[in-house]
């Protein structure tokens, strides 16, 4: 989630740039940088740290220049320093990159380049591109950035400038978002449409596969290396604080519907082939993971549920004992861990007090620390030996969605990978799994189209004061989670519950009218969970049922409504399952008129105890 801009046209580009980069600063950076075109060569000037620290830069050392692009970056490779900030250069200096995106053969092409004598100067996997461009480079941009990504494998929204192309900046887009701005004898791009908005409010918005050559009088849109695409510009009515957030009303519901695109992320890089996980970042070796004896999972609030099923994924994918515990218990608990022991630090901001103070004392007494973070650099991933990175993108809104669905599938893929190195994750079980992964993105996209019939039943149930989740299994962190996303932003009580403990007490609450929301994504589990419903059902309550598309069949005739996401492998059913009850709490909140992106009473990452 990097922030890109591009401008060319009559004025000075690095105002303009800045501008831009600064209305893109919510999309996070740990670095930033900007090139101009001055008098037939390249300027850069690239800092690590905030955008203030790159304006102070440009105070003392100022480009002059019409010609420009900028850039905030969100590292994915390569840790945040001055060397790795973008823009990057080929060997020369007279091309110039900036990318949003990670390229998954970087290595490999990167060997290349260097055994044919090419110098790096950074560790990312964009430098990669520039280089690429300047083997391909004889006079035709826009050919040769198309044979240079032709090569590369992964996503990315890329922003090339050439002092040999002093007329054009050529751009193209994979999966990465590029929009191009359509102003008077100048022309813009950025990666969202708020760093337009001062100079047009036309734009055209770059697809998959396509590339733009912007120039004073417009944009030329191609096919890759292909065919041109003609599109009509489309009027932004927006004002920018709604451009923020790409039209949503809220950043949590941005948030929740980015969450595709955040999976894809995740992923990417991640599974080379049907055969195996290649975690960056992960350095267990066999024999180690074969040494482990225990998995210890500590994490807070919406990432301990996490790490519960994380618990159960690596008992079921690799044979691990494993147990979850939060944060704030488990630095008071003197647990038992000892040397062969593997604590996972569970954090979207890697900031969190309770959790760092979790994982420091795992690491005293004798565990290899490894954290799953979000933010690039931060505190438990400095901290860590190993570290599993969401990259699920800045999360603005206080109630964690996105990073919530990045951590269940980072979970699972660490408990592939150490099933894989312990021997006990057979070929066929992995190839299956990784084909379920890689359909994640398209299942979430599907689950998210419920949202209409979600909004129907926020409307009717908006007033409601109790609400119960119950889930059994893999369903049970889900109904915690589900209860604590209506909790947190819509105020409404609520508890969840194993399915067997009903019995155990809570039944004794349920009155006519009590609202129960159960779920039954284990096909193994369906009929238990059914009976559970009978019971709460005798005694009046309205059930909402939510199941896959595999067990709709057996729990459709016991609810009064039915939500059905997408099938797939039951161990994945938790990523699916929790967006119609992040989209249930959300419109439950924002009909009740809450401040869904600041609740009361809680702030985005707890550095206090
Ligand atoms: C999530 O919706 C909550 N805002 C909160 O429980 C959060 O998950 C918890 O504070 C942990 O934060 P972290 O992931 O940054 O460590």
């Amino acid at each position: 989630m990097c922030g890109i801009m591009g401008y060319i046209g009559n004025r000075p580009a690095t105002p303009v740039l800045l501008d831009g980069l600064r209305r893109l600063e919510y999309r996070g950076y740990d670095s930033a940088g900007v090139a101009v075109l001055n008098g037939g060569t390249i300027e850069v000037r690239k800092v690590a740290g905030k955008l203030a620290r790159l304006a102070e830069l440009l105070e003392r050392a100022p480009v002059d220049g019409v010609v420009g692009i900028g850039h905030t970056r969100w590292a994915t490779h390569g840790e945040p320093s001055d060397g790795n900030a973008h823009p990057h250069a080929d060997c020369t200096g007279r091309v110039v990159v900036i990318h949003n995106g990670i390229i998954e053969n970087f290595l490999e092409l990167k060997d290349e380049l260097q055994g044919r004598g090419h110098r790096f100067r950074s560790d990312t996997d964009t430098e990669v591109l520039a280089h690429l461009i300047e083997e391909a480079f004889h006079g035709d941009l826009a050919k040769a950035v198309a044979q240079a990504v032709a090569k590369a494998r992964g996503a990315y929204a890329l922003v090339v400038l050439s002092a040999d192309a002093p007329d054009e900046i050529v751009a193209v887009r994979m999966i990465s978002p590029l929009i191009v701005g359509l102003g008077q004898d100048e022309t813009l791009l950025a990666s969202d449409i708020p760093a337009l908005l001062p100079y047009t409010r036309d734009v055209v918005i770059i697809e998959d596969g396509e590339m733009a050559v912007i120039t004073r009088a417009g944009v030329a849109l191609s096919r890759i290396g292909g065919d041109p695409v003609v599109r009509e510009p489309t009027r932004i009515t927006w004002d920018a604080a709604a451009a923020e957030k790409g039209g949503y009303e809220h950043f949590m519901l941005k948030e929740i519907h980015e969450q595709p695109r955040a999976l894809q992320e995740t992923l990417m890089a991640r599974l080379p082939s049907d055969r195996e996980i290649a975690l960056d970042g992960v350095a267990i070796a066999p024999d180690a993971a074969r040494a482990l004896t225990k998995v210890w999972l500590v994490a807070c609030g919406t990432a301990y549920h996490a790490g519960l099923v994380g618990r159960i994924l690596l008992e079921r994918l690799a044979q691990i004992p494993a147990e979850a515990d939060l944060g704030s218990e488990f630095r008071y608990r003197e647990p038992i861990v000892g040397r062969h022991a593997l604590a996972v630090a569970i954090s979207q901001s890697g900031e969190t007090a309770d959790t760092i103070a979790a994982a420091r004392e795992a690491q005293v007494r004798g565990a290899r620390l490894l954290a799953v973070a979000n933010v690039v650099g931060s505190t438990l991933a400095r901290e860590a030996a190993d570290v599993l990175y969401t990259r699920a993108g800045p999360e603005i809104a206080v109630c964690s969605t996105k990073a919530y669905l990045t951590q269940l599938v980072a979970l699972a893929m660490l408990a592939m990978h150490l099933g894989h190195a312990r021997g006990v994750l057979g070929r066929a079980r992995v190839a299956g799994l990784i084909r379920s992964l890689r359909a994640l993105p398209a299942h979430a996209q599907a689950a998210l189209e419920l949202e209409p019939e979600v909004v129907r039943l926020a409307e009717r149930l908006h007033h409601v004061e109790d609400v119960f989740f119950i889930g059994r299994g893999l369903d049970y962190p889900v109904a915690m989670e589900g209860s604590l996303k209506l909790k947190e932003i819509s105020y409404v009580h609520s508890e969840a519950l194993a399915g067997g403990e009903l019995k155990h007490g809570t039944l004794a609450l349920v009155t006519p009218g009590v609202v129960v929301v159960a779920l039954a994504t284990q096909p193994e589990l369906v009929d238990k969970t059914v009976s559970n419903i009978q019971q709460v059902r005798a005694r009046g309550a309205e059930v909402i049922g939510l199941g896959t598309a595999d067990t709709a069949a057996a729990l459709g005739p016991h609810v009064d409504t039915l939500f059905t996401v997408p099938a797939t492998d039951p161990l994945l059913a938790p990523v699916l399952s929790v967006i119609p009850l992040q989209l249930f709490a959300y419109h439950v909140a924002r009909l009740r008129g809450n401040d869904v992106d600041q609740p009361r009473n809680l702030a985005k990452s707890v550095t206090v105890e």
